[in-house]
């Protein structure tokens, strides 16, 4: 059986995508064919090269432009299209080719503290401010508004009363590094 062909698109540091990639590097039903990047100095590029993935690097431009990973995408048999920290808005016309097809994972528990400009430490920094009881990870398809896509899985986490940003964005990357991986591996091979 042809296995399940996955694009990963990170901008930053990357450690969910090499999770990713390390989850599935035995499994002969999931194939990470590359990574995408907008960032060239972004650690996930030599992270990915030194696991072997092959890495594409892409202007900002490039990814506004929907025909560019469209073409891409197409060209390499992409099933799936995971966002692991990639903190452009992916093009509509995208969106519509790859319909519940594009996977993304945000660091709150979703409605909560989505939409744009949130993302990594501004969500973390806008819970601290709220004084949230817990936060956590919401694991969703990709749809035209931001972070609105149907929900897969989320995942809690009790916040304490001294917390700060860096403790909150530890314990958001401790939820997203068990559980980013295994819920793919679940919806996609319908396990
Ligand atoms: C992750 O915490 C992810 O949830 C967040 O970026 C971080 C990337 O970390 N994504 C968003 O904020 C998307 N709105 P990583 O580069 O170490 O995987």
């Amino acid at each position: 059986m042809k296995p399940i062909k996955l694009a990963l698109f990170a901008s930053g540091t990357g450690s969910n995508a090499e999770i990713i990639i390390r989850y599935f590097a035995n499994n002969p039903s999931v194939e990470v064919v590359f990574v995408l990047s907008n960032k060239e100095e972004a650690p996930i590029v030599s992270k990915a090269n030194s696991l072997g993935v092959s890495v594409t690097v892409c202007t900002n431009k490039e990814v506004e432009d929907a025909s560019f990973l469209v073409h891409l995408c197409d060209s390499k048999e992409i099933d799936y299209i995971i966002l692991a920290g990639f903190l452009r808005k992916i093009p509509n016309t995208l969106i519509a080719v790859y319909t519940e097809k594009i996977i993304n994972i945000h660091p709150s528990l979703l409605p909560k503290y989505g939409g744009a400009g949130m993302y990594g430490k501004y969500v973390h920094e806008a819970v601290l401010a709220a004084k949230e009881h817990e936060t956590g990870i919401s694991i969703h398809y990709v749809s035209e508004e931001f972070d609105s896509g149907r929900i897969i899985a989320q995942y809690s986490v009790p916040l304490l009363s001294n917390e700060t940003i860096e403790t909150i964005q530890e314990k958001v990357h401790q939820l997203e590094h068990e559980h980013f991986a295994p819920t793919i591996a679940r919806e996609i091979l319908d396990m």
